[in-house]
C-alpha cells in the first residue's frame, strides 16, 4: 500500500526526526495516510519520548502539508534541502 515511519534528518545542521509517507496513487484519498501518521505521531510521543517531530514538504504538495498539520504539525519555516530545492519544515511536537 505505501509506507509510513519516522527517520533522522539533518536540516541546516540540526538532526530531527521526520515523519515520513507514501500511499500508492490508486489507494490514495481514503484516510490511510492520516491513519498511519497519526499512529507515528503517537510513537513517537509515547514510545520514543520526542519533544520534536518534523515533515521535510515541498511547496507545491498539498496533501502532505495537509496532512502534517492533520496530526499537529506546523509550519516552521522554508529552507533548502541538500539538491538545492526549496522545501518547507513542519514541526511540532507530538
Ligand atoms: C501525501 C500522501 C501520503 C497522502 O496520502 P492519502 O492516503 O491520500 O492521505 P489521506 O487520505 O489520509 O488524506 C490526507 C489529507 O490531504 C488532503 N488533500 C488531498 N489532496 C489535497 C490537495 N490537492 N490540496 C490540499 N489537501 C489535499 C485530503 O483531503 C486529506 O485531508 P482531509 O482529511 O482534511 O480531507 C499521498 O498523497 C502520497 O503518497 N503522495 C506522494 C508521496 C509524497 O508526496 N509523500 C510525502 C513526501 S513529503
Amino acid at each position: 500500500m505505501g509506507d509510513c515511519g519516522l527517520i533522522p534528518q539533518e536540516v541546516d545542521g540540526e538532526t530531527s526526526i521526520e515523519v515520513g509517507y507514501h500511499v500508492r496513487v490508486t489507494l490514495q484519498g481514503r484516510g490511510y495516510a492520516t491513519e498511519a501518521a497519526e499512529a507515528c505521531r503517537a510513537y513517537a510521543a509515547f514510545q520514543l519520548g520526542l519533544r520534536r517531530l518534523i515533515g521535510i514538504i515541498k511547496p507545491a504538495n498539498l496533501p502532505s502539508q495537509r496532512l502534517a498539520e492533520k496530526i499537529g504539525l506546523r509550519l516552521e519555516r522554508a529552507t533548502r534541502d541538500r539538491h538545492d530545492n526549496e522545501v518547507l519544515i513542519f514541526s511540532g511536537d507530538p
